[in-house]
């Protein structure tokens, strides 16, 4: 269960941990959000992105960049001003590559990375110019050779590593591990390194690999960061290349509930810094710099989404309150298990808590967002928000499922909100369909 509150005020204006402060959303009222946007909405507060790119940055020793991973939130206010924040873009896709663009992303600063990048999406990528390609497997590095052999572009690629989980008695993270979906297993990144560094097409600049997602241990992030670096010495001690970009993926987590501490960023940085003196005094580390992908991290807990209760019933004691909006719009519950935090915004006199189930409109027993979250009892008309849902939310959820309209997504500025995606109506996507005339 994950313990939900009415407000999770902890952060005071400034912080960096949330978005609800004192019943208010990034700085602003919900019931006049949802007064000028409607309900279901997603709000953003870009200045609170602002203050946690700033909070990571700040711990992080020379030669460390950040790159924000486009698939934890596409939208494009939020890129476009992730972009003002000084940080790259790790994209996924053609799609996510082109919205960064739109964004204003350098293509310098734009890194791709993801398995079975399509032809089409490679040429995107080294036409635009940008920084760093990771290659999957020897299949694809042997398509972007021929690729970039057709542009006048020498391509700088990463070759990504396999990490694996093999779950026995405790948890083994084995870097370099076997074949699977993502990277390549240490011996076939090893012949593709060779391939790679005798390449007129394109140019070996170092490794990557992805540890594991929502890690708030500040001394296993460290840890993946360093044994990586290792590899990617003797990547280069085997091939003769210069190494000069080790990325080391995202997976900087945040708490989801509110027993879970938060990432120890100091003791992030404390680490990173003594690994930084060691490379400094290793000629062959020395220029070496380091990119780190987060996604979650920057953008979860700077958002809500919020929705309004159309319907309360049950027992006062035991109220289930169903929402005009729910998994077709933050799936990420269903999909990974995982409660959000839970707010009633309600304006009203002190309510007591109650064990209240919320739930969303769909005819699925999974669209439910919690089952025992003590909240204020619950009215029809009242707006509940699902907290941290910045990452991972509305892009990555089902918004076709039962045709409801889909959310809106608003963002916060200097305590301005904007229209960023706006509504679609079942109509319109009803207009998007074809019913031949057969
Ligand atoms: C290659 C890569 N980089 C970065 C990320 C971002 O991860 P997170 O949002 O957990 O920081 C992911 C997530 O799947 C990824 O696959």
């Amino acid at each position: 269960m994950t313990p939900a509150s009415t407000d999770r005020s902890t952060t005071g204006v400034g912080g960096i941990d949330g978005i609800l402060d004192a019943g208010h959303l990034a700085g602003l009222s919900p019931a006049a959000l949802a007064e000028e946007f409607g309900t279901p909405f997603f709000v953003y507060d870009l200045d609170l992105i602002g203050r946690r790119v700033e909070a990571l940055r700040a711990v992080l020793p020379r030669g460390f960049r950040i790159a924000f991973a486009v698939k934890a939130n596409p939208s494009l206010a939020v890129l476009a001003h992730l972009r003002s924040c000084g940080v790259g873009a790790d994209v996924a896709s053609g799609g996510e590559l082109e919205t960064a663009l739109r964004a204003g992303f350098d293509p310098a600063l734009i890194a791709m990375t993801g398995p079975g990048k399509r032809d089409a999406e490679l040429a995107a990528a080294v036409e635009a110019g940008i920084g760093v390609i990771t290659v999957e497997s020897p299949g694809e590095l042997r398509r972007l050779e021929s690729i970039a052999a057709a542009t006048a572009r020498r391509q700088p690629i990463l070759l990504r590593l396999a990490v694996t989980d093999d779950a026995g008695l405790e948890t083994v993270r084995i870097i370099g591990g076997v074949e699977g979906k993502f990277g390549m297993p240490l011996e076939t990144l090893m012949e593709a390194a060779r391939a790679a560094a005798r390449s007129e097409h394109v140019e070996l600049i170092g490794v990557h690999a992805f540890g594991a997602s929502n890690v708030r241990d500040a001394e296993q992030l460290a840890a993946h960061v360093s044994e990586l670096v290792g590899i990617g010495r003797r990547v280069a001690a085997e091939t003769g290349i210069r190494l000069r970009l080790v990325d080391a993926g995202g997976g900087l987590g945040i708490p989801y509930s509110d027993g879970e501490r938060p990432l120890d960023l100091a003791r992030f940085g404390r680490r990173l810094g003594e690994m930084r003196a060691r490379w400094d005094a290793d000629e062959a580390l020395a220029g070496m710099e380091i990119l780190l992908e987060p996604g979650r991290f920057l953008v979860g807990p700077a958002c809500a989404y919020v929705a309004r209760v159309v319907d309360v019933k049950g027992p006062d004691s035991a109220p289930v309150a169903i929402l005009d909006g729910g998994i077709n719009h933050l799936l990420r519950p269903a999909l990974v298990g995982s409660e959000h935090r839970l707010a009633v915004l309600a304006t009203d006199a002190v309510r007591a808590l109650v064990r209240t189930t919320v739930a969303g409109p769909l005819c699925t027993g999974i669209d439910v967002f919690t089952t025992e979250a003590m909240l204020p009892r619950p009215r029809v008309g009242d707006l509940v928000a699902a907290l941290d849902a910045g990452a991972y939310g509305f892009t990555e959820s089902m918004p076709f499922f039962l045709s409801h309209p889909t959310p809106v997504e608003v963002a916060v500025h200097n305590g301005r909100a904007q229209l960023i995606r706006p509504r679609i109506t079942p109509a319109e996507l009803l207009d998007r369909q074809i019913n031949p005339d057969w």
